[in-house]
């Protein structure tokens, strides 16, 4: 069974996906972060953003898996666990960069492909329903509103004792949308056969409990 969980940045697909994927025994596959440990690579390389000559180069020397420890994936570039380095804003911009380039696209493809082809999977994205897993059982589009997901990410940050700007990160919101919207290979786009959840204005468990339900009809129960 595979599960595909697609939608922008801050849609709550990742804290939707890690409690579905508990309650049904799945494997939680956060292609997202394979981006960003490259989105990582580069930024320590120094590379920018707009040379994407040089970022191909950089990222075909950044080597990507995954392993699960105690349930939760980790992510090993070049060997190393980079999990804990992944969440910031900075390498979430970058990695919405190398996102955009076609060598660094099909290698983490078939790392996905190889993934969902061994195991029961919910995995998140943006190109997961249109191109990953076409033939997913499940086909979930998450979205919100920028201003809802904005406001999330602000009360995160205030949380761990920042004090951030609430304009600055939807604006950054909005950018992000816009590059993953409109990139030329496998950009963010609802699948024909998707269903669409607006969590705007429902709380993680409804949002949860919706997706169980598709999940319950889609094996057929
Ligand atoms: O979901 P996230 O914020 O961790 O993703 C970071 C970036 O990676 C996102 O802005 C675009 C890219 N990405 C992608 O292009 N395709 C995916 N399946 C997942 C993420």
């Amino acid at each position: 069974m595979n599960i595909a969980i697609d939608g922008p940045a801050g849609a709550g697909k990742s804290t939707i996906a890690k409690l579905v994927s508990k309650k049904l025994g799945y494997i939680y596959v956060d292609t997202g972060a394979m981006f960003r440990a490259i989105g990582l690579f580069c930024a320590e390389e120094n590379t920018g953003s707009d040379d994407h000559e040089l970022i191909a180069e950089t990222a075909g020397r950044a080597d990507v898996n995954i392993g699960y420890v105690d349930g939760a994936q980790r992510v090993f570039l070049n060997g190393a666990d980079v999990t804990d380095r992944l969440r910031d804003e900075k390498v979430g911009n970058m990695a919405s960069v190398v996102a955009q380039i076609p060598a660094v696209r099909s290698t983490l493809l078939d790392l996905q492909r190889k993934i969902a082809a061994e195991n029961d999977v919910v995995m998140d994205g943006r190109d997961i329903g249109t191109c990953v897993l076409p033939d997913a059982q499940l086909k979930v589009y998450l979205t919100a509103s920028s201003a809802v997901r904005a406001k999330r990410r602000y009360d995160e940050l205030v949380a761990k004792g920042e004090t951030p700007d609430i304009d600055v990160i939807e604006k950054d919101i909005i950018d992000r949308d816009e590059r993953d919207m409109n990139r030329e290979i496998a950009p963010l786009k609802q699948a024909d056969d998707a269903i669409l959840v607006d969590s705007s204005y429902m709380t993680i468990e409804e949002v949860t409990d919706r997706i169980m339900e598709l999940a319950a009809k889609a094996q057929g129960k």
